[in-house]
């Protein structure tokens, strides 16, 4: 659905990707993985279209897709949930989930059930403001907000970053649902290990900007993948 080769960016001038290959495939987690710093983000925003490349190619349903801006990658079904989740304060959490409909025909500008069967805790709280959920509540907006443009595929940057145990595993839940369904392409940049080894199908782990090591969990053993993490934080 989702192939990508070749990817470079800069910051300024500073190279911050090099050469990076990344597929997503329907009904798969595809988990992007490294330290703080690697370039996960840089990634994540490219596919979203927030930051243009500087070199390779993206395809999307086979169709290779030129300079692209968010709200084209999000027309072409593309949902993004940001690092650090994004969420207007002063918007209530229905009005936060609203700004989703942007990108979608009018016909097609409704809240689905299924959101608020997810996280119940948003139907709730739908009228309060999103300034006063706890992190963790943010952090369900924020896929729900992803979820609202019924996107194709799901891309979601450290969804468990400073959350309680109880919501990690609420959204863990939900990605698995959402990854079963069979339809949607997600990928998952995750530096919590075992969230990410328990929901992955693929895994591609960056330093430095470069991508050190990438295959199918089949491919790729558990121990190892979680040394070559852990030696490098430690490092
Ligand atoms: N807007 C920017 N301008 C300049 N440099 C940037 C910018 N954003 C990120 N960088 C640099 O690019 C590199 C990769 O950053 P990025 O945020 O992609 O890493 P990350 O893997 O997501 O890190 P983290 O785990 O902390 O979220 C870092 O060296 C960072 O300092
Ligand atoms: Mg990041």
């Amino acid at each position: 659905m989702l192939e990508a080769r070749n990817l470079t960016l800069h910051h300024g001038g500073s190279q911050i990707l090099h050469g990076i290959d990344i597929d997503a495939r329907p009904g798969r987690v595809t988990c992007v993985m490294g330290n703080n710093g690697v370039g996960k983000t840089s990634l994540l925003s490219l596919l979203a279209g927030r930051h243009p490349r500087s070199g390779g190619t993206i395809r999307l349903d086979g169709r290779e897709l030129g300079r692209v801006t968010a709200q084209q990658m999000a027309r072409m079904g593309v949902g993004y949930v940001p690092q650090g989740r994004a969420i207007f304060p002063m918007l209530t959490v229905r009005e936060n989930m609203e700004t989703g409909f942007a990108c979608l025909p009018r016909n097609q500008r409704s809240i689905p059930d299924e959101i608020f069967d997810s996280f119940p805790v948003l139907a709730e709280m739908a009228h309060r403001r999103g300034g006063d959920l706890s992190g963790g509540q943010q952090q369900q907006l924020a896929i729900a907000r992803a979820l609202i443009t019924r996107p194709r595929v799901l891309l979601l940057d450290e969804p468990t970053e400073g959350i309680q145990p109880n919501i990690i595993a609420q959204i863990g839940r939900v990605v698995a649902t959402l990854r079963e369904r069979g339809d949607m392409a997600i990928v998952l940049v995750e530096q919590y290990f075992d969230f990410a080894w328990d929901l992955g199908d693929d895994f591609l782990v960056l330093e430095r900007g470069r991508a050190v090591a990438h295959g199918s969990k089949a491919d790729l053993r558990r121990e190892d993948l979680h040394a070559r993490l852990a030696g490098h934080a430690a490092a």
